[in-house]
């Protein structure tokens, strides 16, 4: 075959020619474009061709390098732009496919929302352990082992060791800081308890709670009262209007719960309400003065108050929760109702 000939061969085989992958394309580049590329030698062969076909033959040579190198280009192209049916290469340059944003629990939204309440009146976050031992659980919360006091809160028992349990309340963390630190003592504990309860849209086996807690010389009722109104301020507004009811817990005397006065507006606010317009939101009162003792500090010289509030309890009041279960469940298509709350 004369070198013409050759070379119309060589274009065609170029026009005919369809990479489609990497590896097909890097011998289609090494056989028309690389350093030793077919082309060559046949350029070279251009003594060879008559004078009258020289001009033709040179210009065919540069239309096969032409060709092939615009055929190359393209073919890179598609396959970087993941066109081709080939999957070996992905193309690093595509935007990411979006992620779904995740967002705060509203557990966690009113939780930062207390925690930050009592960090700006100078309480420090004290957090403790959830698997408590009896002492610190009970006990130390005066309500040793045959106090009928214990039925309200019964719980889940570890195996081993003995006597260890879910705590019930973040009063433990009481506790544990009153028998570690001396006076002047003011902690919230945030955090999880566990209660043995039949689960429903009011209660659930496990919730959360805020526990706080103010020792010091000459701590009294009205500090209290003052104190949790103004909590009471700063989560329903300015003019919310709160009362101290009478109640009992053994580990405060005189104790007391705090509800906040929501109305009668609508029927959710009955329901909440249980028709009295009156939302219970804490338990609270002065630190039994045994508590101390039993914790080692002198309670002639110190008082102090307490108070623990559910905070399950405080998200459904804010966002009209109707069932505490929704607030375990994970349910993506509920928690991204909260995405938009800072
Ligand atoms: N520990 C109580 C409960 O879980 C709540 C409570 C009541 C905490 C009165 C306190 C308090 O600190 O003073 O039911």
């Amino acid at each position: 075959m004369n070198p013409l000939d050759q070379l119309k061969s060589i274009i065609s085989e170029i026009e005919s020619s369809s990479p489609g992958d990497i590896a097909a394309l890097e011998a289609f580049r090494i056989r028309f474009l690389g350093s030793k590329n077919i082309l060559k030698p046949l350029s070279a062969s251009i003594r060879e061709v008559p004078n009258e076909q020289k001009k033709e033959f040179g210009q065919l040579i540069n239309d096969a390098k032409q060709k092939a190198e615009a055929l190359f280009l393209q073919i890179q192209e598609q396959l970087a732009g993941g066109k081709s049916a080939s999957a070996d290469m992905p193309d690093l340059s595509m935007p990411e496919p979006s992620q779904p944003v995740g967002s705060r629990h509203p557990v966690s939204i009113v939780m930062e929302e207390i925690i930050d309440v009592f960090a700006r009146m100078g309480f420090e976050v004290a957090e403790d352990r959830e698997i408590e031992d009896d002492w610190h659980n009970f006990t130390a919360m005066n309500t040793p082992e045959d106090h009928p006091a214990r039925d309200m809160q019964d719980t889940y028992y570890v195996a081993n060791p003995a006597g260890w349990l879910l705590r019930t309340h973040t009063s433990s963390v009481q506790a544990r800081v009153m028998t570690t630190r001396k006076p002047p003592i003011r902690i919230i504990a945030p955090g999880r308890v566990y209660r043995n309860e039949t689960v429903s849209s009011r209660s659930h086996c496990q919730f959360h709670q805020v526990e706080v807690l103010y020792v010091d010389e000459g701590v009294s009722f009205a500090d209290m009262k003052q104190t949790l109104h103004q909590f009471a301020q700063a989560m329903y507004g300015k003019d919310v209007v709160t009362r101290l009811r009478p109640s009992y817990f053994p580990f405060t005397e005189p104790s007391a719960e705090m509800d906040v006065y929501y109305g009668l507006a609508d029927e959710h606010a009955y329901r909440i309400t249980k028709g009295t317009g009156w939302l219970e939101i804490m338990g609270c009162g002065m630190v039994d003065p045994a508590v101390l003792e039993t914790c080692g500090i002198d309670s002639k010289k110190y008082s102090g108050f307490a108070c623990g509030m559910g905070i399950e309890r405080q998200a459904m009041i804010k966002y009209r929760i109707n069932d505490i279960r929704l607030l375990f469940e994970n349910d993506v298509r509920f928690l991204k109702q909260f995405a938009s709350v800072v």
